[in-house]
């Protein structure tokens, strides 16, 4: 597929997913979204790639928002299945075998909020700014944001930020738990490519699997969650990694796990 809207960049094993419409503000129109997706699903067959960092491509915005010049004329119906599209590039970065942190370079309002939401990890510069403004346009978010921003900063704070559509600074986002960290804005790529480094010199396969159980394990009562993580370490046994893991500690040396 031919990229327009977004850039797909490679730095070893990280890979960089670069929302590039600044002067939308990287809005995501239809094109945009289906470049994600594609994006997001090409990186997930890589074996390669052990962590995705996605940001906004110029100084001002991560993404303002789901495009609202191309969503203005839509039906129902046509609003429905842009919403399922939204919901399908946040699914293939949640269902991606890497850990994807988003880069919060700047704006992150509705289905910008929304996409780094769906991201693992949140680091945000100091100019960065979250919402779900989506109530002052007359719907509520499409993307994911009523049903994920509550599981991150618990539900009061969601339905305060989405029932008045305000706009918070990193602090707040910070303060709130939305972000992980806030650095600036000249240390943003590179505070996340030192974490990405971190974790593709892990044990993929652990990396993977410990991704997929947190993402699947929420989805369950705790009794149930439990039972299945402990299915999902034993397969880790099953791995090469596993048994380099432990021998390299016992034998004192850093280990040098071959995702296998
Ligand atoms: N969709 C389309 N275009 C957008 C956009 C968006 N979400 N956000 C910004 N733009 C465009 C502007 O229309 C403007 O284009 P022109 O230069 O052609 O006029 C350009 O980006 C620059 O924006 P501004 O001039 O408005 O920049 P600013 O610095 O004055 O304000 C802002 C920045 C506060 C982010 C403001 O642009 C804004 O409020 N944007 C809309 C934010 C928003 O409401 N997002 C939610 C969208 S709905 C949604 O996302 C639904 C969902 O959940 C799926």
């Amino acid at each position: 597929m031919e990229l327009h809207n977004v850039r797909l960049e490679k730095e070893g094993a990280v890979a960089v997913v670069v929302i590039d419409r600044p002067k939308a503000l990287n809005a995501l129109n239809y094109d945009t979204l289906k470049e994600l997706l594609y994006c997001f699903k090409t990186l997930a067959q890589e074996k390669e790639i052990g962590a995705i960092i996605l940001t906004g491509g110029g100084e001002k915005a991560f993404v303002a928002g789901a495009d609202i010049s191309y969503m203005q004329e839509l039906n129902g119906l046509e609003g429905a299945e842009f919403g399922a599209l939204g919901h399908a590039v946040m699914a293939a970065i949640e269902d991606a075998p890497q850990p994807v942190i988003a880069a919060v370079n700047g704006f992150a309002l509705g289905g910008g909020c929304e996409l780094s939401l769906a991201c693992d990890i949140r680091v945000a510069s100091e100019t960065a700014k979250f919402g779900q403004p989506e109530v002052n346009l007359g719907v509520i978010p499409g993307f994911g944001g009523t049903q994920r921003l509550p599981r991150i900063v618990g539900k009061g704070i969601a339905c305060e930020l989405l029932y008045t559509g305000d706009m918070i600074d990193a602090a707040e986002a910070l303060r709130i738990g939305l972000v992980n960290k806030v650095v600036a804005t000249d240390e943003l790529l590179d505070t996340c490519r030192v974490m990405a480094s971190k974790i593709t010199a892990k044990g993929p396969i652990a990396i993977r699997l410990c991704k997929e159980t947190v993402n699947n394990g929420m989805q369950m009562d705790i009794t149930r969650a439990n039972r299945y993580e402990a299915t999902q370490f034993g397969q880790c046994f099953a791995s090469e990694d596993q048994k380099e893991g432990m021998k390299a500690f016992l034998e004192k040396r850093k280990p040098s796990f071959q995702g296998k």
